[in-house]
């Protein structure tokens, strides 16, 4: 049995229990945050807290987070996390409970917050290797997907529709441009240049993502943060997507048609092993590849 965090408390995932009347269940009145660990060590915590802070800002709740990275420490050490190569801790915060009504509570309520922690599983090299496929979909969010909302419906109608045609990811396109993918963002390599969408309001801004373009500057790829219109993205060289459990995910088909050459390309390859140098480092000794 994990043990999670609810408002304060660790316990047991089955003896959790939130009201039904949190503004998270009813309305989807709150965020999240998802953060890697390696090796027990949190993973660029810091960005991700300010990103979480954007989002309480946005959103206009008053919560004092100053509490979190020791609650996420903990959270791995309850859960025997503390040497697993790879895991995760996922974070969210609610408007809390109140009878239903869509403005805020008058009298102000205590936000809820919930938090879990759990291993992900880095692909073998074998399978990391022949690459993932994606299909296209139309992006049918709100106008601020830059908000880590935890209201992800269409999000989650598009990873099924990925299931559902037997991939992995899934493309969000809007207004003819190919922006990310339903829970990772999404890059593309034309004639040795990395592009990706930039940071606005239509997509996510990814803490893997930033990383990405760090590393790519750091071995002298040119990167590029721009529109991909959807025609000049299905004639990329190469696609990967990044997120936090994904890492750096290449992709070899997209609608059934190849990336490139389809197969892995060496740009996808050079950032792949960047990160997992940079995650090793930040595991300590012990390197996490998991084969
Ligand atoms: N998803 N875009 C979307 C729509 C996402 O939901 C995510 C993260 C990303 C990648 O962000 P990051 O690199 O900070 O993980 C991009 C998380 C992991 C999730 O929903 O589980």
């Amino acid at each position: 049995m994990s043990t999670v965090f609810l408002n304060g408390e660790f316990l047991p995932a089955d003896e959790a229990r939130i009201p039904v009347n949190d503004r998270g269940f009813l309305f989807g009145d709150g965020i999240y945050e998802v953060t890697p660990a390696y090796r027990g060590n949190l993973f660029r915590f810091p960005q991700h807290m300010t990103r979480m802070d954007r989002g309480l800002g946005m959103m206009r709740l008053d919560y004092d987070r100053s509490g979190l990275e020791a609650m996420h420490e903990r959270l791995l050490a309850e859960n025997g996390l503390e040497d697993e190569p790879t895991s995760y801790i996922y974070v969210q915060i609610t408007r809390g409970v109140a009878p239903r009504s869509h403005a805020f509570p008058k009298e102000p309520v205590p936000p809820t917050v919930y938090a879990f922690a759990n291993r992900f599983q880095r692909p073998t090299d074998e399978r990391w290797s022949e690459g993932f496929s994606a299909i296209t979909v139309p992006d049918r969010r709100w106008a601020r997907v830059d908000i880590k909302t935890i209201a992800l419906l269409p999000n989650c109608l598009a990873q099924q529709a990925a299931v559902d045609a037997g991939v992995e990811d899934a493309v969000f396109v809007k207004d003819g441009v190919a922006l990310e993918g339903s829970h990772n963002n999404l890059f593309s390599v034309h004639d040795g240049v990395l592009v990706t969408h930039p940071a606005s309001h239509e997509i996510l801004h990814g803490i893997t993502r930033g990383f990405v373009i760090e590393l790519a500057r750091g071995l002298g790829i040119d990167v590029e943060e721009r529109a991909t219109p959807v025609e000049e993205f299905m004639r990329a060289d190469e696609v990967f997507f990044t997120g936090t459990t994904v890492e750096v995910r290449p992709t070899v088909r997209v609608d059934g048609q190849p990336v490139g050459d389809g197969r892995v390309g060496p740009v996808t390859r050079a950032i792949h092993e960047a990160f997992v140098e940079a995650t090793d480092r930040v595991a300590g000794a012990t390197p996490v590849s998991a084969d």
